[in-house]
């Protein structure tokens, strides 16, 4: 028998049936700290830990895109002092992560308003877009200063512009054309949505692309999110029947 839990669900996994793109809403970092009389910057700092076991666990498992929703257009209105604390640890995760993405062929990606980030963040942003540019593995897409509605808002302007200069013919305005505007244009829809802390809200996170996202909800607080539970969510997955609308077999 094997005696290591985490290694037998991960030979469990099918390799053909894994989601190809996981998208994750990392919540509960408060709570966990407000549970210990923490503040809730402290939070944070577990919960950028979870977040490198996570991108670590998802790159060996053979996840090829992982979504991290790691700052929303609402966020701007949290006190500063926990923005300039989530900042931080943005940027610190950055220059941290920066070997460890090139040692793993990863490649970082953003989606969401980052021209609102600050300018310190957005170089560093950057910098490690630009070296991991050429990476095939796993691409890491952090949602920052992203808002679902924002985004279907810039699609829809983008291409009302080219229909008023005669570029699109509004009779040619496809779900597909749509999805070719939005941030994630490169990218398939997520095939799972992960959401920690027990909320049952999509928090204007990918309206457009969860369209047929399989989600799971758990209980446990982001910081306190790890690898076997990650597994045992992927087990659950695997077992699910998609059917994007139709009849199964
Ligand atoms: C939600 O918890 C979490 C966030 C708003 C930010 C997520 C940020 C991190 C995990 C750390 C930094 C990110 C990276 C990529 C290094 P909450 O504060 O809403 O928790 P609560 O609902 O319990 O108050």
């Amino acid at each position: 028998m094997n005696s290591n839990p985490s290694s037998s669900i991960h030979t469990d996994l099918d390799p053909q049936n894994l989601p190809f793109h996981v998208a994750i809403i990392m919540d509960g970092n408060g709570r966990w700290a407000k549970k210990r009389l923490f503040n809730r910057i402290k939070g944070h700092e577990k919960g950028s830990e979870t977040v490198r076991a996570i991108v670590r666990a998802s790159r060996e498992i053979g996840i090829r895109i992982l979504t991290l929703y790691a700052f929303s257009t609402e966020n701007w209105q949290r006190p500063q002092i926990e923005i300039s604390a989530l900042m931080t640890l943005l940027k610190k995760f950055l220059i941290s992560e920066q070997k460890e993405m090139l040692d793993n062929n990863i490649r970082l990606n953003t989606i969401g308003q980052t021209e609102r980030l600050p300018e310190d963040v957005r170089k560093e942003l950057q910098k490690s877009m630009m070296l991991t540019r050429k990476n095939e593995g796993l691409i890491l897409n952090l949602a920052l200063s992203y808002g679902g509605r924002a985004e279907i808002v810039k699609a829809v302007k983008e291409i009302a512009i080219k229909a008023i200069d005669g570029r699109i013919d509004p009779d040619s305005i496809t779900p597909d054309l749509i999805s070719k505007h939005l941030y994630t244009a490169e990218m398939p829809d997520p095939d799972l949505l992960i959401r920690t802390s027990g909320e049952m809200r999509i928090s204007n996170f990918l309206l457009w692309q969860l369209a047929y996202s399989e989600i799971c909800i758990t209980d446990t607080l982001w910081p306190d999110f790890g690898k076997d539970e990650f597994m045992r969510i992927l087990k659950n997955y695997q077992q699910r029947e998609r059917r994007f609308g139709k009849v199964g077999p």
